[in-house]
C-alpha cells in the first residue's frame, strides 16, 4: 500500500480530473452520478490547501468550512451512497496488489478488474468505488487506511438489491392515484435523501423547493449533524436564498425532474461557493433551497459546506 500511496502522491488535481473523465464512459450508470458527486464532496484541492496551510484553523475560518470535510474518520462510510459501496472489502483487498505505476485511470481499472472475481460482478460496476478508494488513500494515507476496518454500512434490503432495481426505483415517479389528473399543483413527489433507510425520505409538493419540503421531517437531525437547524429537516439550511451555501446536495437520480438552474442566483452562487461549475441546465449538484421538485428524486447530503472557489477555480 505504501508504494501505491507514493505513486498516488504524484498526481495533481488536473490528473485526477483527467482520470475521472477517462473512466466516465465505463462507469456503471448506477454509480456514474454518485462517483462524480463523491469527487465533488471531497475535492483534492481542499485537502492539499489544508495540508499546506501554516495555520489550518485560520484557513478553515477563511473558507467558512462547517461540518466534516476531512475523510479521516469517514474512510469507510463517506461513499455509502455508491451502489458499489457493498464491494468495498473486495476492492480494498485488490488494492493491496496494485503498485500505482502507469496512468491513473489504468490504476483504477486494474484495482476494479482485480476485485471483480471476488465481488462476483463485472469490473465496470467497480470503477467508481475503485476511484473513490484510491482518492481516499491519497487523502488519508496508508496508516489511517489500515486502521479502519473494511466494513459495509448497508441494510439487508439494500444489500440484495440489483443495480437495475436501484435505477428503476430512482426513475419511478409517485403514482398520484386514480384522481391524480384532478390534483394539478397538488401532486406530491418523494424526495429520498438516504436510499438505505426506508425512513430516509420526505414528500415535496409539485414545484416546492427541496429544502422547504424537507422541513416536514421533524426528527432530530441536529444531533447527527450540528449544521441542521432543529426541527427543520435533514438538509442544513440558513438563508434559504442561495446566499450561505449550506444546503448544497448531490442528485443521484432524477436531476432532470428538478427545475432548471437560475443563472442569476443559483448558478452564480454555486460558482462563488466553488462546489461545481457546470454548464448543465440541471446539474447533479444543486442548492436545495433553489431546486424545485417536479418528480421523484434521490439526493445525497454532503457532510460539510464552505466557500472554496479560490481553491477549485479552473
Ligand atoms: S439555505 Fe443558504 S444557500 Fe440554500
Amino acid at each position: 500500500m505504501n508504494e501505491l500511496y507514493a505513486a498516488l502522491l504524484r498526481h495533481d488535481p488536473p490528473a485526477w480530473r483527467a482520470a475521472l473523465a477517462a473512466i466516465d464512459p465505463q462507469l456503471h450508470p448506477v454509480d456514474r452520478n454518485a462517483t462524480h458527486i463523491w469527487f465533488a464532496f471531497f475535492p483534492l484541492e481542499l485537502h492539499l490547501a489544508l495540508e499546506a496551510a501554516p495555520d489550518p484553523d485560520a484557513l478553515v475560518r477563511r473558507l467558512e468550512l462547517k461540518g466534516r470535510w476531512r475523510l479521516d474518520g469517514q474512510i469507510g462510510s463517506s461513499h455509502r451512497f455508491l451502489y458499489a459501496h457493498r464491494y468495498w472489502p473486495q476492492v480494498r483487498s485488490a488494492m493491496e496488489s496494485a503498485d500505482g505505476s502507469g496512468e491513473l485511470a489504468d490504476v483504477v481499472r486494474e484495482v476494479a478488474t482485480t476485485a471483480a472475481p471476488a465481488a462476483g460482478v463485472a469490473p465496470g460496476l467497480l470503477y467508481g468505488i475503485a476511484a473513490v478508494l484510491l482518492m481516499t488513500l491519497r487523502q488519508v494515507g496508508p496508516d489511517a487506511f489500515r486502521a479502519e476496518p473494511a466494513t459495509v454500512h448497508l441494510s439487508e434490503a439494500r444489500r440484495t438489491s440489483t443495480p437495475d432495481e436501484v435505477l428503476r426505483k430512482r426513475a419511478r415517479d409517485d403514482s398520484q392515484g386514480l384522481l391524480g389528473f384532478l390534483r394539478g399543483v397538488r401532486k406530491q413527489w418523494t424526495v429520498t435523501f438516504d436510499e438505505d433507510d426506508p425512513a430516509g425520505r420526505f414528500r415535496a409538493i409539485d414545484g416546492q423547493e427541496i429544502a422547504t419540503a424537507a422541513r416536514v421531517d421533524r426528527r432530530d437531525f441536529h444531533a447527527r449533524d450540528p449544521r441542521c437547524v432543529p426541527n427543520e429537516g435533514p438538509i442544513p439550511v440558513r438563508c434559504r436564498s442561495a446566499s450561505c451555501g449550506m444546503c448544497w446536495i448531490g442528485v443521484l437520480g432524477g436531476a432532470e425532474k428538478l427545475s432548471p438552474v437560475d443563472d442569476r442566483d443559483e448558478r452564480r452562487r454555486m460558482r462563488v461557493f466553488g462546489y461545481l461549475d457546470s454548464p448543465d441546465e440541471r446539474p447533479i449538484l444543486r442548492l436545495a433551497c433553489q431546486a424545485r421538485a417536479h418528480g421523484a428524486v434521490s439526493i445525497v447530503i454532503p457532510p460539510w459546506n464552505g466557500v472554496i472557489s479560490t481553491l477549485t477555480k479552473r
